[in-house]
């Protein structure tokens, strides 16, 4: 086993230290500009308008822009008017005008259409101003930030949190696919653990902007905030993301998770048979992926690791009490029977909270402390 210790330690308070390193992450926007001057429209053209329309224009207070009406349903021609005259006109009625108008350029019988095509969309036009308001663009990239967290025993510098940036239009779903990706495309030395990719081996556990969780089930937050991603806490990291196991593996092997009998099977290798109903004893705890999760997640486990069993060890310890088929029920009772392994249990429920398969090892912990207390 890598040594750690001396550089690292555990690796205690994600969100804080996260906050520490976080830095600020600037995203590309895009942008649009519509030009107005001039130049657009047909005032632009260069014959002087007649003298008439010249005085009714300079009669015009100076932010009242021309608009436009038609002089006939049979010409495209068209007036510049004030867009007040004298007061005796408000916007209602240059609205009135202008909806007139478009109904003149549809035509009424298809246009250039024709044969009951649908008459072209007006193209949007800002109001007293003859330029089109182009549509904007949709944004062709989603861009988002990992801050990570990045240590290694070859190096002597400290752990700490690196960003990378992604677009989230050309990755999966999951934090595991920007994990993936990153490790693919932009740091191959990233390290984390990861196999099956749908919940069911746990390897992929770590904590994920101060959750743990499995990073195959957790959805890549929303928003445009950097998310932070930690090993799982108060554990010993290996490198990177990857923490030593060795601890929570050897807690679950005191607990013995196997089937323990005191008179064999009449033949070897028959099957030893259990009732519905008591096979029904073991749903919610025969679920368990052992990711440890949970177990990271427990303040009392933070506090005392090597006495403490943890809710995950606790949990497949009940597993074994319950089943019907086993017959060291008072010797596993009696083995966790503990000060530190067993009544660490402050029934915090940090546990239920964390599990990514939605179990509840408190649960089991305190069906374990009745079944102590009615020994
Ligand atoms: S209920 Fe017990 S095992 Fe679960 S988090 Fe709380 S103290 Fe830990
Ligand atoms: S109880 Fe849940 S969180 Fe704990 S090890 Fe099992 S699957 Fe993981
Ligand atoms: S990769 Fe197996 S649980 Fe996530």
């Amino acid at each position: 086993m890598a040594s750690h210790g001396e550089d690292h330690g555990r690796h205690a308070n994600p969100a804080a230290a996260a906050k520490a390193n976080s830095t600020t992450t600037k995203f590309a926007k895009n942008g649009h500009v519509t030009k107005f001057g001039p130049s657009d429209g047909p005032e632009s053209a260069t014959s002087p308008p007649p003298p008439e329309i010249l005085r009714q224009s300079t009669a015009l207070p100076r932010k009242s822009p021309p608009i436009r009406r038609p002089l006939s349903s049979s010409s495209s021609s068209a007036l510049l008017l004030p867009a007040r005259s004298n007061g005796d006109r408000n916007l209602e009625a240059r609205d009135r005008d202008l909806e007139g108008a478009h109904a003149v350029a549809g035509g009424g019988g298809g246009g250039v259409f024709g044969g009951g095509a649908p008459p072209p969309r007006p193209v949007p036009r800002e109001r007293g101003r003859g330029a089109a308001v182009e549509p904007k663009a949709k944004p062709t990239t989603s861009l988002k930030t990992f801050s990570i967290y990045r240590w290694t025993p070859d190096s002597p510098s400290k752990p700490k949190l690196k960003d990378y940036q992604i677009d989230l239009k050309e990755c999966g779903p999951m934090v595991l696919d920007a994990l993936i990706k990153i490790k693919n495309e932009i740091d191959p030395s990233l390290t984390f653990r990861r196999s099956c990719r749908e919940g069911i081996c746990g390897s992929c556990a770590m904590n994920i902007d101060g959750c743990n969780g499995l990073a195959c089930l957790t959805k890549i937050p929303d928003g445009a905030d950097a998310s932070t991603i930690t090993p799982l806490p108060h554990m010993f990291v290996i490198k990177d993301l990857v923490v030593d196991m060795t601890n929570f593996y050897n807690q679950y092997k005191s607990i013995e998770p196997w089937l323990k009998r005191k008179n064999p099977p009449s033949e070897p290798g028959k099957e030893i048979l259990q009732s519905k109903k008591d096979r029904a004893k073991l749903d919610g705890m025969y679920e368990c992926i052992l990711c440890a999760c949970c177990s990271t997640s427990c303040p009392s486990y933070w506090w005392n690791p090597e006495s403490y069993l943890g809710p995950a060890a606790l949990l497949h310890a009940n597993r074994w009490i319950m089943d019907s088929r086993d017959e060291f029920t008072k010797e596993r009772l009696d083995a966790i029977n503990d000060e530190f392994k067993l009544y660490r249990c402050h029934t915090i429920l940090n546990c239920a909270r964390a599990c990514p398969k939605g179990l509840n090892p408190g649960k089991q912990i305190i069906n374990i402390k009745q079944l102590e207390l009615a020994k």
